[in-house]
């Protein structure tokens, strides 16, 4: 539990690592037999905590993580292992250089300002470090432009304190199997890696597949797959299909407790605006989980929750810290009863691609959100 939070929270996440281990099996049968796994713990573990889902990788041996931050390739460096190759997907400022190669981390390199820093810090140190690049096969997002790819490596030939391992890129669209700009990507991507292994490089360590390439282009496995949201068990579509669903399953839940039952008459105005009015008298149970929670407030009339394994409406605006749900009036709910928000309960799941899809948004900002801003327990251990 991090600290700031009290032991026994009103609401709270709960991560279930056996969850993560099923996932990452599954993961595994998937891939291509050769094909390594690299981790993303980026963004704390898409919300799940960087240190517990990191250690519980290196117990299934996992064989790289990658990191959106120094700081988090310096958290794993320190808290979970001292030699598993950790990648900085963002690569490196000129101050974040010298903590790199103190602790052994692996940047992706997309710009000669910073490669040249770089190598020069080596050379004082007298070491040599393994880089990435990344290529930017169309995206346009981060990465060398595909056709400065060329150029690029020609600088990089001079720098031989830098060895480079592997080259990287990023699908925009792999979630479309049907996009030709897939392949468009895909045909830069091998153009590039020709053209770097022209040079002489010997490049072992390319990576370009995320969730969903994993699923849709097998040949973009290459030496290393890069899941993320499959491994926390979401979808990267905006559904599962049945078998998936089965096979893969949401490691984090999110959980709070009822803090007062109360019935009220016909004509209340129920949360701020008013924006629900109780028609009959109806009862009402209060949740302490809010947008402060990470709930979204986008929410409000139109989100469920489950209480002893039935779905039950939100009603009238998601507040920072409290919710209002509409109960059966024959249940008698004691303070303290747990209600679910997004995970299972009895037979009823409420899935992140269900709560995502309603709130406008997708699993990874569901998580990252509520993982972020409630107190963590972890289970399965
Ligand atoms: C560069 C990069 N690679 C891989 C991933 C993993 O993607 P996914 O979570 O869809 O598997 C991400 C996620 O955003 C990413 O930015």
């Amino acid at each position: 539990m991090p600290s700031g939070y009290s032991s026994r929270p009103g609401s709270w996440v709960e991560i279930d690592l056996s969850r993560l281990r099923k996932n990452y099996q599954w993961i595994r049968e998937k891939i291509n037999p050769e094909t390594k796994i690299m981790a993303m713990v980026k963004a704390d573990a898409y919300g799940h905590g960087l240190v517990p889902v990191a250690r519980e990788l290196l117990k299934l041996g996992a064989p790289a993580l990658a990191v959106s931050s120094i700081e988090e390739g310096i958290l794993i460096r320190k808290k979970v292992s001292p030699h598993i190759p950790v990648i900085l997907l963002l690569g490196l400022l000129p101050e974040e250089i010298s903590a790199c190669l103190h602790y052994r981390l692996t940047p992706i390199l997309y710009n000669t300002e910073t490669a040249f820093k770089l190598h020069q810090a080596a050379q004082r140190r007298n070491i040599r470090v393994q880089v990435h690049i990344k290529i930017d096969t169309g995206m346009g997002r981060l990465g060398v432009p595909w056709f400065e790819f060329g150029a690029f490596i020609k600088k990089m030939e001079a720098l031989k304190r830098l060895q480079v391992t592997g080259l990287t890129s990023h699908f925009g669209q792999a979630d479309d199997k049907e996009k030709p700009y897939n392949h468009l990507q895909w045909k830069r991507f091998l153009e590039a890696l020709a053209l770097a292994r022209q040079t002489g490089l010997e490049l072992t360590e390319n990576h370009m597949a995320n969730s969903a390439a994993l699923l849709n282009y097998r040949r973009s496995h290459l030496n290393y797959a890069r899941p993320g949201i499959v491994l926390y068990g979401a979808s990267p579509f905006e559904s599962f299909d049945g078998v998936r669903r089965i096979k893969i399953g949401p490691a984090m839940t999110l959980k709070s407790r009822i803090i007062q039952v109360k019935q009220l008459p016909a004509g209340v105005e129920v949360s701020y605006g008013g924006t629900y009015t109780t028609s009959r008298p109806e009862t009402f149970a209060l949740l302490p989980v809010g947008y402060a929670n990470g709930y979204p407030r986008i929410l409000s009339n139109r989100g469920e929750v489950l209480i002893r394994g039935k779905r039950f409406p939100i009603i009238g605006r998601v507040c920072m810290n409290l919710t209002v749900v509409r109960i059966e009036s024959s249940l008698r709910l004691p303070i303290g009863e747990e209600v679910v928000l997004m995970g299972s309960q009895g037979r009823e799941t409420i899935t992140p691609e269900e709560l995502a899809l309603k709130a406008g948004t997708i699993p990874y900002e569901v998580f990252c959100l509520l993982g972020g801003m409630n107190p963590r327990k972890y289970l399965g251990d």
